[in-house]
């Protein structure tokens, strides 16, 4: 079956790249709207607009089920496309907050994530059903998308590291049980921020399992119900950037690293 990937750019492979490692195995269509990165500085507004028509891209290339692989894209859209696609499943990407909070630590969780989401109604209203607002802080960090991005990445970790570690350091690490993730490009990034924070015993988690089981989960109970459908779909991930570039080929390959190539297609963009 066709399933569909969407993000500004690579948070998603990254995201893709561990849910084939828990098994995935169908015909994948990625959209990257590199064009319109980073989604994170944008207007709510914007950000749903853009998230509605790439959606609606995936709708027409017949994908039943559709990962929105971006938390800023999920915090203000996921309603809205719900509704819109109601003939499909959308799964959505939201910050790790319950898997803490469930923890029952005494020490507080530092949310990560872009500025939309930091300041989204749906992150909020998420803390304030958990009733964990006391121990949550919220830091919203643009720029790591874009050094997450950056061509050079792999040569480049001194300068990554340096940055995880100044927009760590107004912080006292020992009164932290948790960093999560809540932007899917920083899952790429998570050995290093591990790494800085070894010595506080601070668990640094993101949500790719949890998207993973729900999504395998969606496709088996899909297959289950549809039994009257051939399945003549094979293992692919075709892959189409709204801004293609060599820059990203490069990157997605590397994060994908292992998967056989003739199981990767960059396809020209579509409008
Ligand atoms: N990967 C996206 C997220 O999870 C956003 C990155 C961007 O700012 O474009 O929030």
């Amino acid at each position: 079956m066709k399933i569909g990937f969407y993000d500004s750019g690579l948070g998603g492979i990254k995201t893709l790249k561990d849910i084939i490692d828990m098994g995935l195995k169908e015909e994948i269509y990625f959209l990257a709207d590199e064009k319109n990165k980073p989604y994170g500085t944008k207007t709510p507004e914007e950000v749903k607009k853009i998230a509605i028509a790439n959606v609606q891209k995936l709708v027409d290339l017949g994908c039943e089920i559709v990962v929105v692989a971006c938390n800023t894209a999920t915090s203000v859209a996921i309603k809205d496309l719900r509704e819109k696609y109601s003939q499909i499943k959308i799964i959505g990407t939201e910050p790790a907050v319950k898997l803490a909070v469930k923890e029952h630590t005494n020490k507080k969780i530092l949310v990560i994530a872009t500025t939309v989401t930091v300041h989204g109604e749906k992150l909020h209203k998420l803390i304030n059903s958990l009733d964990a607002e006391e121990k949550i802080e919220l830091l919203a960090t643009d720029n790591l998308v874009k050094l997450v991005e950056d061509e050079n990445f792999a040569n480049n970790q001194k300068e990554v590291n340096k940055y995880i570690f100044d927009f760590l350091k107004p912080y006292n690490l020992k009164e932290y049980s948790h960093i999560i993730l809540g932007c899917t490009h920083f899952p790429i990034v998570k050995e290093n921020i591990q790494e800085i924070v070894k010595d506080y015993g601070i668990k640094v988690i993101d949500g790719n399992e949890g998207i993973g089981k729900n999504l395998l989960n969606k496709i088996s109970e899909y297959k289950k119900t549809n039994v009257e459908i051939k399945d003549e779909s094979k293992f692919q991930i075709k892959i189409i950037n709204t801004a293609p570039s060599k820059a990203f080929e490069k990157r997605t390959n590397e994060i994908l690293q292992k998967l056989p190539k003739e199981n990767i297609l960059f396809l020209e963009n579509i409008s």
